[in-house]
């Protein structure tokens, strides 16, 4: 495999950039190369203000489970507010919020630490304590974003259930982090129309089921009509009224829980994966610089919901480490129409963008189905710098945005990274490296990825394998909330070295060394960005005792979300067809729907009498995967206790 369609950095880029070029790059791989301790503790001391200098660096003692800085005491709350505000600058914006409908509302570092400070105050009086867990169920609002402030503010660890979860999941997660109160909107404002937000809050705590839990907090987003129990559901505006403008930061250690965030593993199960304050805020930071090459003038948008990890990173915490200027979009990328992204850039003039593949594969096929759309009506001009995150993005689609979007003259940073990596871990720097379109290219500076086999031998360049990391870096999960054990097999397992393993494959490049991820080697899906379990929908659908006996769920390639969800079910009648079939499908769509929210929805639902099992009764994913592509299935099948099967699953209804 050799890559060669290589953009180069233009030299203004080269000039101006915080980092200048393949020689500044590489240095800064030396200097973490020679002295690992020394390269982070200067970049910790650099981007974050301590209020307790921390004295050591690294600690390794109770590896797989390491800490960082952990002697340092610092809050991200002052790092992301007071101290930009002391420096001079608290009426620059810090939030240029742009609604559902429209309208917008700027909001300066000044008046968000107001709100801040206000609404840490109110929790404070509400009995929330540092260590305490607060979910918070919210959409795109300045209120979101203050709420995740406010609660580091005060030491309390935040964690945000995205809107789309169900009302079962949002339970799931309150119940696991034995939260104490969860924050939340009565309605969010969405594509035109609203949708409940209190409504399933109150289904999630139906008949006491979260005893840990005391007060629900409730923004006033839409008015909407909402049910009300008193004594526990309380107005934000309410809580609010009256507090003091000013609240003393809580000093945490570096280890304290910023954030749990639960996302989709192997099993069942979500995990709460748990990050820490000091290093994962150092992470967020100094990728905000690096990789987005953020300048005091710029416009930042990253298009990510706070619900996902790229909102922590690069909406919450990193751009607002620097004192940036940020987009927070309330809406959907298709609403009045598909030209919302490029006439909101237009409008606030955005300089750096940072949005997902499958986001902009399915504006290119607007686009290309309407002249209206097109990003060539709109003037792009603003835009320096371009973003891609959260899948692989194909060839053409880097091409057209590149083209389209960015005017050819806009470098696109293709980041690699996960919830339980912090911030970027493989992406270009824009003033340095040259791209590969569908590469991530080369690890951040101090992030030392590899590719490796079954056993952690390295792979040579050119020959795939399993993607890990070498060494511990500041912004690592540090545990999975409630099960240490599963956090060690699941990213540390016995065999490989005592490496981190990322759970995707990838190659290099055999002539430029350059990563390009192949996807995840685990069973885990990635849908729109996405990322879901197979078994997680598998124990959804057989949750469905009424109708369903067994279900498999397997990924096959989709042009515009890049994976799909296709599940084969074997129900406890006899095999339904035609529009029985059809009424079933929809029936088992929207229990999923229910059960975990609606993007986890199977696209593609096949009946069978069985599934293909061996003779030792496992089912044969692999076999599904062909199935599911529209394959025959070439392979041997010797194996399997009932060949047949694998033909009538293939069969449309
Ligand atoms: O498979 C990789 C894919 O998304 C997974 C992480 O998902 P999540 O934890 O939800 O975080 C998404 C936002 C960081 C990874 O294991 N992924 C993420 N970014 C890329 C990617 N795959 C290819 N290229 C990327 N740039």
């Amino acid at each position: 495999m050799t890559q060669t369609a290589l953009y180069q950095p233009s030299a203004e880029w080269q000039a101006n950039a915080h980092v200048k070029g393949m020689a500044a790059y590489q240095s800064l791989v030396d200097e973490a190369d020679r002295d690992y301790e020394g390269y982070w503790a200067r970049l910790a001391r650099e981007f974050i203000s301590w209020k307790t200098p921390f004295t050591q660096v690294l600690d390794s003692s109770e590896a797989p489970f390491f800490k960082w800085f952990a002697d340092g005491r610092l809050n991200a709350s002052y790092n992301c507010l007071d101290r930009h505000i002391e420096a001079g600058k608290g009426d620059k914006t810090a939030l240029i919020f742009e609604a559902d409908d429209g309208a917008v509302a700027r909001v300066s570092y000044s008046e968000l630490l107001t709100r801040v400070a206000q609404l840490a105050n109110a929790l404070k009086a509400r009995g929330v304590k540092k260590g305490d867990r607060v979910v918070i169920y919210m959409s795109m609002s300045v209120e979101g974003v203050a709420a995740m402030q406010a609660c580091a503010r005060i030491g309390a660890t935040h964690s945000v259930v995205f809107g789309g979860f169900s009302a079962q999941s949002l339970r799931d997660r309150i119940q696991d982090a034995g939260a104490v109160m969860v924050i939340t909107a009565d309605e969010q404002q969405r594509g035109g129309k609203a949708l409940p937000l209190k409504a399933i809050v109150d289904e999630a705590l139906e008949g006491g089921s979260c005893p840990t839990l005391k007060d629900v907090i409730v923004y006033k987003r839409t008015g909407g009509k909402i049910n009300w129990v008193e004594g526990r559901d309380l107005w934000l505006h309410d809580v609010t009224q009256g507090q003091a403008s000013t609240c003393e930061p809580e000093w945490v250690e570096a280890e304290h829980p910023l954030f749990l965030l639960y996302t989709s593993g192997s099993t069942g199960k979500p995990k709460g994966v748990q990050h820490s304050t000091g290093g994962y805020l150092l992470h967020a930071a100094l990728t905000t610089k690096w990789t987005f090459d953020l300048q005091d003038s710029d416009v930042f948008w990253c298009t990510a919901d706070i619900g996902w990890v790229t909102g922590h990173s690069y909406i919450t915490y990193g751009p607002l480490a620097l004192g940036g200027t940020e987009i927070v979009f309330e809406g959907v990328p298709t609403y009045p129409d598909a030209g919302r992204f490029w006439q909101m850039i237009e409008k606030h003039k955005v300089t750096v963008f940072y949005t997902a593949p499958t986001a902009i594969r399915s504006l290119i096929k607007a686009a290309e189905g309407s002249e209206a759309v097109h990003p060539a009506r709109y003037d792009l001009s603003s835009l320096r710098l371009l973003g891609s995150v959260g899948e692989p993005i194909n060839p053409a689609a880097w091409e057209w945005y590149h083209k389209h979007v960015g005017g050819s003259r806009c470098p696109i940073v293709d980041t690699f990274w996960q919830t339980e990596t912090g911030g970027h871990m493989i992406t270009p720097l824009p003033g340095a490296t040259p791209l590969v379109p569908g590469s991530c290219t080369l690890p951040f500076p101090g992030i030392t990825t590899a590719i490796v086999d079954e056993l952690g031998n390295d792979v040579p360049n050119g020959q795939g394998g399993i993607l890990v990391v070498k060494k511990p870096w500041p912004s690592m999960i540090r545990t999975i909330w409630n099960d240490p054990e599963r956090f060690k097999s699941s990213y540390y397992p016995a065999e490989l070295k005592g490496y981190y393993l990322a759970g995707d494959g990838a190659i290099r490049d055999a002539d430029t060394g350059y990563f390009t991820i192949t996807g995840r080697i685990d069973d885990v899906l990635n849908v729109s960005g996405h990322r879901m379990g197979t078994m997680e929908i598998e124990s959804a659908l057989v949750s469905c005792t009424e109708l369903v006996a067994e279900a498999a769920v397997v990924g096959r390639p989709d042009d515009t979300t890049g994976e799909a969800i296709c599940a084969f079910v074997v129900l406890k009648r006899a095999r339904p067809h035609g529009d029985e079939a059809k009424a079933i499908a929809k029936q088992l769509r929207d229990w999923v729907a229910k059960e975990i929210g609606p993007i986890a929805k199977p696209k593609d639902i096949r009946f069978g009498d069985n599934l293909p099992k061996t003779r030792s009764g496992k089912i044969m994913r692999r076999l599904l995967r062909n199935v599911a592509k529209g394959e025959s299935v070439t392979q041997d099948t010797s194996t399997l206790e009932n060949p047949a099967i694998l033909e009538q699953l293939g069969q449309a209804y």
